[in-house]
């Protein structure tokens, strides 16, 4: 692993190697043994667009490593200005150790991979976010003591959160159903590179728009906001259109009876997903959000430790 980029480039190995570090290192935070796998490194971190966990879990995560957090807002660096990603990645490569970047064109963060000599972390772009999902895959190992031959169900928006979910389920081998409504459909690139994981994996994938056949028999039901970031215009025709896929007490009770909800967050109750289920007994969602950091900082350390 140089980068981490798109879930597509990992391998189960990977995986694996990413969640057996989290797992050792959410315990030794917890018990108060140091685990300062990047002292005097530092960490970029780009970001394009808003964020409450991203930045918070990758900069507390940092600092906990023993490295530095250095914050790049687009509003306060030259690229946001029209420097070009070819000169950000040189001259931060001459700099820093890593970088984490969150931007709306997900092929500026492959640039940026391609030109400096730094590892670099996919955020969040438009068409992916590979770092939740591996958080969220985390959430329901530590759950379910296993992944493969479970059953995912994304309910909603064919974004950039469900894209990156079909790439992580078919790399280990879980079954995932997404449903959306005509038009707001997955990636078609990523659910083709997904079918080639799930022959390998031996996970099944199925497309629908109805959402009550997506989730029949589902151990894990995820949803995301109808409205992601830089999508604000379109609001209104959004929420009229979505709202027959919203998960609510009646959607989640044809999932399996001891079925998790997960959702990325920032949720948007009684749209996506109504209150009685995000804050129901069934939801994992605030384990899933603190998990991102112990995820980030095994990411961190496999990329930046060398
Ligand atoms: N889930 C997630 O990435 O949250 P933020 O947008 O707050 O970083
Ligand atoms: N799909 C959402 C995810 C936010 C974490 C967005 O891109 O805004």
């Amino acid at each position: 692993m140089e980068h981490l980029i798109s879930l597509y480039d990992l391998t189960l190995n990977d995986f694996q190697e990413i969640f057996d570090l989290a797992e050792k290192l959410k315990r030794q935070l917890k018990e108060g043994i140091e685990h300062q796998l990047l002292k005097n490194k530092t960490l970029g971190m780009i970001f394009t667009k808003s964020s409450t966990r991203t930045r918070v879990s990758f900069e507390v995560g940092m600092y906990q490593l023993g490295g530095y957090p250095l914050f790049l807002s687009s509003n306060d660096i030259q690229l946001g200005r029209g420097e070009t990603i070819y000169d950000t990645a040189q001259v931060l490569s001459r700099f820093i150790d890593g970088i984490m970047i969150r931007t709306f064109k997900h092929s500026d963060v492959e640039e940026l991979a391609k030109y400096g000599n730094i590892p670099v972390i996919n955020g969040l772009t438009d068409l992916m976010h590979p770092c939740q999902i591996l958080a969220d895959l985390f959430t329901v190992y530590e759950h379910k003591g296993d992944l493969k031959g479970l059953k995912l169900a994304y309910v909603g928006d064919g974004n950039n959160v469900a894209n990156s979910l079909l790439h992580g389920c078919a790399k280990v081998g879980m079954d995932i159903a997404v449903a959306a409504p005509k038009g707001y459909e997955c990636d078609k690139a990523i659910i083709s590179e997904a079918s080639s994981d799930a022959k390998i994996s031996g996970s099944k994938i199925l497309l629908t728009e109805d959402p009550y056949e997506a989730v029949k028999d589902a151990d894990v039901v995820y949803t995301d906001t109808w409205v992601s970031m830089g999508q604000e215009d379109e609001k209104e025709k959004r929420v009229k259109l979505f709202m027959p896929y919203q998960v609510n007490s009646d959607l989640f009770s044809k999932a399996k009876e001891d079925a998790v909800f997960l959702h990325c967050l920032p949720a948007y109750r009684e749209y996506e997903v109504t209150a009685e289920v995000i804050d129901g007994p069934q939801s994992l969602v605030f384990d899933e959000a603190e998990n991102r950091m112990h995820v980030q900082k095994a990411i961190m350390a496999l990329l930046m430790g060398k």
